[in-house]
């Protein structure tokens, strides 16, 4: 091979399968033992317990079922690693435009000034910029997160040539500005508090704006502004394309000279009578829109809240496109979600650790990761329905040549055409071509559709992160964030995108059961319940679920669960948790499993019976001082009455009731003896009561606002005092 041929990436092995694989032999021994266990000791007819027994033992199939569909992320995960250096001994001229596409929708739940961090973090990457064009998209039509891109582009002329002189890190002004007090990077600190000074100028104005709900009339003489007429509301109004830097324009350059990338903000026409799609909408827009202004090959998606954290990013995402040798097959390139603000210990089960270092490179080894609608690289191509085929060539010149033909005026007109909303009718969008439309997880489905159609994705995760974004900071953001995921993921499930039927013959079988993994993320919610509430009631009634410590049949209980949490915790330690963060993920596990996977697997089957519709919430991205101070001291956020928490608290009510009741029972009638057949519930119900303490200090001895409401309070003990009554009696 010559030297063109240099491999641009490389992949590698995770280390010691072998002893996993022999590992998931042994799990897989016990498991069955456990069934064969409760198949061939089940209470006859009429005796006491027979119903729970049959509960506990259809949940224990699941969970064993479960597992099995799991061990496909963990069988066998591959990293990849880039040579970016390589690339850039090739001709700079020769690498193909990029389009990168922000997306955001409400003004309130996500500031202005964070989005256009977020924008100026990418015009800053570090690539031509005359090969750069950013798209916002903005869902709100909002005049104020115009403006706050007006200012941006503004800002840009001095922010690009500062982050270039001094390749600062993050470029994020937002971030790099809070995360450090002192100028750092060889910076004149002269020109380091000057640029501060106009970054804040420039945030000051923004946020004021903002709180004034409108902006001065003087402003509307600007080009752009004249678009906003009054009348006009978030879910009303004619499409907007404006170009607010055009890169082709000689005149269009920074402080220093170079030229700029392009920026453009975008608005769909939003009716009330038309169904707007969410956010696989405003992709669906946003890839129409940017082929009318730049056209480029290769495209990125991110969500306005997740700025770039390492400005080599797009050079590492073209190290997999451009490579000589297997580049020809990769469709898309997904880097991991990672959060910015997930405090030491992971309160909220934010980290991502497992997923990011375990899970999506054990997807990788099956044909690639999903697309999980953020941080990821595509061909535009395959967005547009492209199926693979070995002789298909890339033209990586595409959009270059397009140069001063048409004056800006006439692209923005040519691409608001293509936004309105009755664009779409009569054709494939949202089916075919572009985002799928129809599901609460659109970037999934279409993923996996990608893939069906012959492509294969990769994972990239390099040490320094490529994109950071806001975790939510309170309980009920975070579960209902999840609700969605679950849900949408569980919609696939049944529909004909199922893994197991649109997969069947087109992507490995290992692939089909790694999308079930978040797949079945719904269903486990009722198996958990069920474990969580049944023994620890048995245990009030005294009626035995499990063996005898002295029974073999312990035996395969003990190896299963000590085995599954201590591989868990090891891993989860080896991805780098702390021993607190993991032991707070296994709260959020349950939490999420009894709330956010149980709403989520009722709405889908409400809505598989035509009950009720679809919705699409959004995560605020802002909470109050108060909440953010006790969300820093890892301090459980209730605070809202919502019914997630009359559930998390008649659980660990119930328990308590059931710990203290059982133990009762064992001291008046049994003495230690009668301890034996019942000690699998108690160490059970204390393992649950333990978990859940942070929830009883929030339920009887906080006080602050962040603590359960009292109707909630109420309920939930109302709720596990009637329980444990019904089943004393
Ligand atoms: C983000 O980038 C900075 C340098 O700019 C680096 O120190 C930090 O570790 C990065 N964050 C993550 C999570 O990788
Ligand atoms: C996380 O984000 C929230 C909301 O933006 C903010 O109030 C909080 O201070 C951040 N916390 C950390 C630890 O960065």
């Amino acid at each position: 091979m010559g030297e063109s041929y240099e491999a641009l990436f490389e992949t590698k092995q995770a280390k010691g399968r072998l002893a996993y694989k022999l590992f998931a032999c042994s799990m897989l021994v016990g498991i069955c033992s456990i069934w064969l266990y409760r198949a061939t000791h089940a209470p006859g007819w009429g005796e006491e317990g027979r119903w729970a027994w049959m509960g506990i033992f259809a949940a224990e199939l699941w969970f064993g079922f479960y597992w099995i569909i799991t061990q496909s992320v963990r069988w066998n995960p591959i990293y990849r690693f880039t040579h970016p250096e390589k690339l850039s001994q090739r001709d700079e001229a020769e690498l193909p435009n990029v389009d990168i596409f922000v997306c955001t929708a409400d003004p309130i739940a996500e500031p202005p000034i964070l989005v256009i961090s977020t924008v100026l973090s990418t015009m800053a990457y570090n690539y031509s910029p005359e090969k750069l064009s950013v798209y916002l998209s903005d869902d709100a039509g909002s005049i104020l997160t115009f403006y706050a891109l007006w200012e941006a582009s503004h800002f840009a002329k001095h922010w690009l040539p500062f982050c270039k002189k001094y390749n600062v890190e993050p470029r994020s002004p937002a971030a790099y500005f809070s995360k450090l007090c002192n100028p750092r990077d060889a910076c004149i600190p002269t020109e380091w508090s000057s640029m501060k000074n106009l970054y804040e100028e420039m945030a000051d104005r923004i946020d004021s704006i903002v709180m004034l709900g409108k902006i001065p009339e003087e402003l509307r003489a600007n080009k752009g502004f004249s678009e906003w007429s009054s009348g006009m509301t978030s879910r009303n109004h004619p499409p907007i394309v404006q170009i607010l830097i055009d890169g082709r324009d000689q005149c269009s350059i920074d402080n220093d000279g170079n030229a700029l990338p392009t920026l453009v903000y975008m608005a769909r026409e939003k009716r009330p009578q038309h169904h707007h799609n969410f956010k696989a909408g405003s992709m669906n827009a946003l890839i129409r829109a940017s082929s009318e202004i730049s056209d480029s090959p290769i495209t990125l998606n991110l969500d306005c809240d997740m700025y770039s954290n390492n400005s080599e990013s797009v050079r590492h995402a073209l190290c997999f496109f451009l490579d000589e040798d297997k580049g020809q097959d990769i469709g898309f390139v997904q880097y991991p979600q990672i959060f910015d603000n997930v405090t030491k210990n992971d309160l909220y089960g934010y980290s991502f650790n497992v997923f990011t270092e375990v899970e999506f490179p054990g997807f990788d080894n099956w044909g690639g990761p999903p697309y999980i609608g953020t941080g990821c690289f595509h061909r535009r191509e395959i967005l547009c329905g492209k199926k693979y085929s070995k002789d298909y060539k890339e033209d990586w010149k595409r959009g270059i040549d397009r140069k001063t033909a048409k004056s800006a005026c006439i692209l923005e007109e040519r691409a608001k055409s293509l936004i309105t909303c009755t664009y779409e009718h009569n054709t494939q969008w949202g089916q075919e071509i572009g985002l799928k439309y129809d599901c609460p997880v659109e970037d999934v489905i279409t993923g996996l559709s990608i893939q069906c159609r012959g492509w294969k994705s990769v994972y990239i995760s390099p040490s320094r992160k490529a994109f950071l974004g806001v975790a939510p900071t309170t309980l009920a953001q975070s579960l209902v964030q999840f609700k969605r995921w679950s849900e949408g993921n569980f919609q696939i499930f049944l529909s004909k995108y199922c893994p197991f039927i649109l997969g069947r013959g087109k992507i490995k079988l290992g692939l089909q059961m790694a999308y079930c993994v978040y797949g079945l993320w719904a269903p486990n919610s009722l198996p958990t319940l069920y474990y969580l509430v049944i023994p620890s009631l048995c245990l009030l009634k005294g009626i035995s679920l499990f063996p005898k410590i002295t029974s073999p049949w312990f035996m395969s209980f003990a190896y299963v669960t000590i085995g599954k949490h201590v591989y868990g915790l090891v891993e989860s330690l080896q991805c780098g948790d702390t021993l607190a963060g993991w032991w707070n993920f296994q709260r959020m596990w349950i939490l999420r499993r009894t709330t956010s996977f149980l709403y989520g697997i009722t709405s889908t089957i409400l809505k598989l019976l035509r009950i009720s519709e679809m919705g699409f919430a959004i995560t605020a991205k802002v909470s109050d001082g108060d909440a953010s101070k006790r969300y820093e001291q890892d301090v459980l956020e209730f605070g809202s009455s919502s019914s997630m928490f009359v559930i998390i608290g008649a659980v660990a009510m119930l328990n308590l009731f059931c710990l203290v009741g059982g133990l009762q029972r064992l001291v008046v009638d049994g003495g230690i003896m009668g301890l034996e057949p019942l000690f699998i519930q108690i160490l059970l119900c204390g393992l649950v009561v333990a978990i859940h303490l942070p929830i009883y200090e929030a339920l009887f001895i906080r006080k602050d606002k962040g603590s359960f409401p009292f109707s909630v309070t109420f309920l939930s003990f109302g709720f596990a005092m009637l329980v444990s009554l019904l089943t004393m009696v």
